[in-house]
């Protein structure tokens, strides 16, 4: 059963928060971080699946996502990676395993280099360690702007072909298209924004020190294998997965098969 409740966190630099934390399962602490603009609701079948019988998997909304408060700053990596380190630090004594997808991985990152001490192992999944280009970050604007002028549906019309392999099923496009259209506007601007700023993570690599597992799916286009493969290659000791027939929703697309790559990292 997945019991949530609520966990304030100081302000950052940013707003005070409450953020919503979503937790089931048993043994050590998992926390597992979402994509953009996504909840914790992208997590339920790897919740619900075999990787609770190994670790307390506490799914957390960022802030302005799912049941946690939002504020009026920008949402940068590093404030979202502030606010899921004073929720490890209430919720464990010692460092916990840390999984992020796409956004949740660039929060990941920002997570391990400013609270090194709180992180275990990192999963990485469908994600990238590069800074945007030109190209991406005027993509965002654009997405602000459609974001902005016509909501969130629109925002989901344009994100939902890109995000899934081309035979995910009906359902698993309702749920992304629910996910993405429940999302405040505010929100989707705010991360659009932090994802502008983020920097760029690859001269880090070859310094970590923290067993790390990189996962992508085999179809996707947002997080292409290839640079899955460069990230794996740069950090010393990484383990790289392809999860097959998934696109850039790996967890939600085929929780079977992560889960299982996860499972045998966290063995
Ligand atoms: C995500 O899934 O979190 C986004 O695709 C990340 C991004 O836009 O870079």
């Amino acid at each position: 059963m997945i019991e949530s409740r609520t966990i304030e966190v100081p302000s950052n630099g940013g707003a005070q928060a409450l953020i919503a934390v979503h937790t089931c399962g048993t043994g050590p602490l998992a926390v597992l971080l979402h994509g953009f603009p996504l909840d914790h609701r992208m997590w339920r079948d790897v919740m619900n699946g075999p990787l609770a019988a190994r670790r307390t998997l506490c799914a957390i909304d960022l802030r302005g996502h799912g049941h946690s408060t939002g504020s009026d700053d920008v949402f940068t990596m590093e404030l979202l990676a502030d606010d899921v380190a004073a929720v490890m630090r209430a919720m464990s004594e010692g460092p916990v395993d840390v999984c992020g997808l796409s956004m949740g991985g660039y929060v990941a990152f920002a997570l391990h280099a400013r609270h090194p001490d709180l992180v275990r192992s990192l999963v990485l999944t469908n994600t990238r360690a590069a800074a945007d280009t030109d190209q991406q970050r005027a993509a965002r604007d654009a997405g602000i702007e459609t974001a902005t002028t016509k909501g969130c549906t629109a925002v989901a019309d344009g994100m939902l072909p890109k995000l899934l392999a081309a035979t995910a099923t009906n359902e698993h496009r309702a749920r992304m298209r629910e996910m993405i259209e429940q999302a405040p506007v505010a929100t989707v601007v705010a991360d659009q924004r932090g994802l502008q700023q983020r920097p760029d993570r690859r001269p880090e690599l070859p310094h970590f020190q923290k067993p790390t597992l990189v996962l992508v799916g085999d179809q996707d286009t947002i997080t292409p294998p290839a640079e899955a493969e460069q990230m794996a290659a740069a950090i010393p000791g990484a383990k790289l997965t392809v999860i097959t027939g998934t696109g850039h929703m790996s967890p939600l697309e085929d929780p079977a098969q992560w889960s299982a790559a996860v499972a045998k990292f966290w063995s």
